[in-house]
């Protein structure tokens, strides 16, 4: 079965300082989503690609598509949302019935292997509902109250070996995840949820099975101005 992918795209990326929509901004000459949608479309397991682009992006963003090759694959732009979550769901409406199996790939993670790509996919195909990559952690993480500028009292440190970074794609069952998007749609309704920063958290909430493939350090997520100098030369060193 053929799979396809959700690229939600239409953040602004304010933490990447003042300028273009973060999906628009350009690493090598070339915008950070038009490299995530590639990485997508070289994967033999991808047939098409669902862009949400800025609502008021969107044509923007089918002329950068199509002025880029993307190696014949389907790919498709719709408007997203005002959060991740939306822009993801609104994605999900534009695939055909058929399709079993979805991806969704943060336009941030502009350098992922196709490695990590086709692992995600055969998981899911094997059997799994939802399936996420990621790397163990370099640095030990600590809970703390919040304080916003002052001292934090730590509350504890979690076991870093059994902790987990996780990155996109994301691999589900085309049932499941659209399933959770209609339950957090319905629950955030109701009245207020917690947000959630990662679909395969959606799953996790409305008790669903998530695993865990191994990740890949070339799949970090462009957030910071430093995070595009990094990228810059993971770049640099693939076209050497
Ligand atoms: O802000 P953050 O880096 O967590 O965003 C992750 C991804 O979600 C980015 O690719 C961003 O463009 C996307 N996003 C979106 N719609 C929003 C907010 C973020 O598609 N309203």
């Amino acid at each position: 079965a053929v799979a396809a992918a959700v690229v939600p795209a239409a953040g602004r990326g304010e933490r990447l300082g003042p300028g273009a929509p973060k999906a628009l901004r350009e690493l090598g000459g070339v915008p950070l989503l038009v490299h995530a949608v590639r990485a997508l479309a070289r994967s033999r397991a991808v047939g098409l690609v669902v862009v949400a682009a800025p609502a008021d992006g969107v044509s923007e963003v089918v002329g950068l598509l199509d002025s880029h090759g993307l190696d014949g694959k389907d790919v498709r732009v719709v408007a997203g949302g005002a959060t991740r979550q939306e822009s993801v769901r609104l994605g999900l409406a534009a695939i055909p019935p058929d399709v079993e199996i979805v991806l969704v790939h943060d336009a941030a993670r502009p350098l992922v292997p196709v490695e990590v790509v086709d692992a995600v996919a055969a998981a899911v195909r094997a059997g799994a509902e939802a399936v996420v990559p990621a790397v163990p952690l370099a640095d030990t993480v600590k809970r703390v109250e919040p304080n916003r500028g002052g001292p934090e009292p730590v509350l504890d440190t979690p076991d870093r070996s059994t902790l987990r970074a996780v990155q996109t794609p994301q691999g589900f069952r085309r049932e499941t995840l659209a399933e959770v998007h209609e339950k957090a749609l319905t629950e955030e309704a109701a009245g207020g949820l917690p947000p959630v920063t990662d679909d395969a958290g959606l799953v996790e909430r409305f008790g669903g099975r998530v695993v865990v493939v191994p990740g890949h350090e070339e799949a970090f997520k462009v957030t910071r101005p430093l995070d595009l100098v990094l990228a810059e030369a993971v770049l640099a060193r693939r076209r050497a």
